[in-house]
């Protein structure tokens, strides 16, 4: 998926008035969603610490274990542009319930995030309800080798 936008911040305390941007992003993103097995698409939007944001859904295989979610891909995206700060990443899917990122995304934010300054996660459903939490909160005591 290709970057959105890019956008001067100033540090973290900005992070508010990026929100709802973020969160309509992903909503896009989701539109691009490939699910034709699960029928649940989700979109999602990561906020690179300079104020780029990429975008990705999930992407399903008829060899349904290669499917890659929409936060991978959000990630994977950006790091492959370069970057490796990242502020929040809002997330939406079709469905009527709030659902958090699962295991293997929380895994690969949490490989970006630093410990003083965790990513923040937007988890929203379709009708609009959404949580704003950490990545510690998501995944406490998380692994890391470095
Ligand atoms: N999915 C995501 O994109 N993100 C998650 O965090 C959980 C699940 C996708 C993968 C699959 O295409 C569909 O949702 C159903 O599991």
């Amino acid at each position: 998926m290709s970057k959105s936008t890019t956008q001067a911040l100033t540090p973290k305390a900005d992070l508010d008035t990026h929100l709802a941007r973020l969160r309509s992003i992903a909503r896009e993103a989701m539109e691009a969603a490939y699910c034709p097995y699960s029928n649940l698409a989700v979109g999602a939007a990561l906020l690179c610490g300079n104020g780029t944001i990429y975008r990705g859904c999930n992407v399903e295989n008829a060899s349904f274990g290669l499917t890659v979610c929409a936060e991978r891909n959000a990630v994977f995206c950006a790091v492959a542009a370069g970057h490796l700060d990242f502020l929040a990443i809002a997330v939406v899917t079709s469905s009527a319930d709030i659902s958090r990122p699962c295991g293997a995304c929380r895994q690969v934010i949490a490989e970006f995030s630093p410990k003083n300054a965790p990513i923040t996660i937007i988890s929203e459903a379709v009708g609009g309800d959404y949580v704003v939490e950490t990545i510690s909160q998501l995944l406490p005591d998380s692994f890391s080798l470095l």
